[in-house]
């Protein structure tokens, strides 16, 4: 069986995508697969050609791997691929879209309004923290719309602060999201689809970085974030928190592997944050570790993935 992994590709992440398909490409090749790494390069087309994969396992973190663009073209190209399809992938990524369809479903999400950046340069920083701070409160998390590990992510409790962060969101995106900062553990749920098409959700991953806010550098450096496998939360708040994100998986057609990342409050409510497309399978994240949480083995969990999600393709 032979399994084309994408990696890289012109994204802020791209790093982090790359460290994911070695990783994942290890895994696989220690249980016998033929595994090729490619970038998501103009010599694309030619290499799934060359190659005739079984099946295509994008690990490309950020756009387009994971705005749905990417994998329209796998779909039209009758590719086995892991993940999400286009349309759907489309609606995870799109942080605004995905909280108010999971919100529709019966999962809390902190209130938030969307600023776009025309609106911003209009009104400026000062207008904008005023009715913000009017509509959510102080602090406010800020965030662009879409995108990942945590690039552009800042708490901002004044005018001064919250002008600095829109500026930093708005170099990745034209739209930044601005949320109430709900105070509890922040969790994560990996869900994964097992053989007899159940979705399955792991332990959930409780995230402790070592200084307060979990941001690029407490993600991806090894020691900047301790990670508590099963979370410490109550019975009642950890199942509440499977069916969240069983929920978040379910209502934005997710496929074989999802993340949900959660706020879990005082009184145990889980508050949806978003779902990620491509969740990162670096050494430091966060799937990985709630597949060990499972007492499963990551090689074991993606070779059952490639199996049946070639499996499912040819019926
Ligand atoms: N965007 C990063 C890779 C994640 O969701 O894990």
């Amino acid at each position: 069986t032979s399994v084309l992994v994408l990696a890289g590709g012109l994204s802020h992440e791209r790093e982090v995508s790359v460290r994911s398909g070695r990783r994942l490409a290890e895994a696989l090749r220690s249980k016998g697969f033929q595994v090729k790494i490619a970038d998501l390069d103009r010599h694309l087309l030619g290499t799934v050609d060359a190659l005739q994969p079984d099946l295509v396992w994008p690990t490309l973190h950020g756009s387009p791997g994971e705005n749905g663009s990417l994998r329209d073209v796998l779909q039209h190209l009758g590719l086995a691929f892991v993940g999400p399809r286009g349309p759907s992938s489309r609606m995870a990524w799109d942080k605004p879209v995905a909280k108010a369809l999971v919100a529709r479903a019966g999962v809390a999400t902190p209130a938030h309004v969307a600023v776009a950046h025309s609106t911003f340069r209009q009104i400026g920083a000062g207008a904008v923290l005023e009715r913000l701070a009017r509509d959510l409160g102080l602090p406010l998390a800020v965030k662009p719309a879409r995108g990942g590990s945590a690039l552009g992510f800042h708490v901002a409790r004044t005018a001064t602060e919250l002008g600095a962060a829109l500026v930093d969101a708005y170099a990745y995106d034209d739209l930044a999201l601005v949320e109430h900062v709900v105070e509890g553990t922040e969790v994560s749920v990996t869900v994964i689809e097992q053989a007899d098409g159940e979705l399955r959700a792991l332990p959930p991953v409780e995230i402790c970085p070592v200084d307060g806010v979990f941001d690029y550098d407490h993600m991806y450096n090894a020691g900047e974030t301790e990670y508590f496998t099963p979370a410490r939360l109550s019975p009642e708040a950890t199942e509440a928190s499977l069916q969240a994100a069983l929920t978040a998986h379910r209502v934005l057609d997710h496929r074989h592997l999802s993340r949900t990342d959660l706020i879990v409050d005082a009184d145990g409510t889980p508050w949806f944050l978003e779902c990620s497309v491509s969740p990162g399978l670096t050494e430091t994240s966060q799937v990985p570790l709630a597949i060990a949480g499972a007492g499963l083995q990551a090689a074991d969990v993606y070779a059952d993935l490639v199996e049946r999600v070639i499996a499912e393709h040819r019926t």
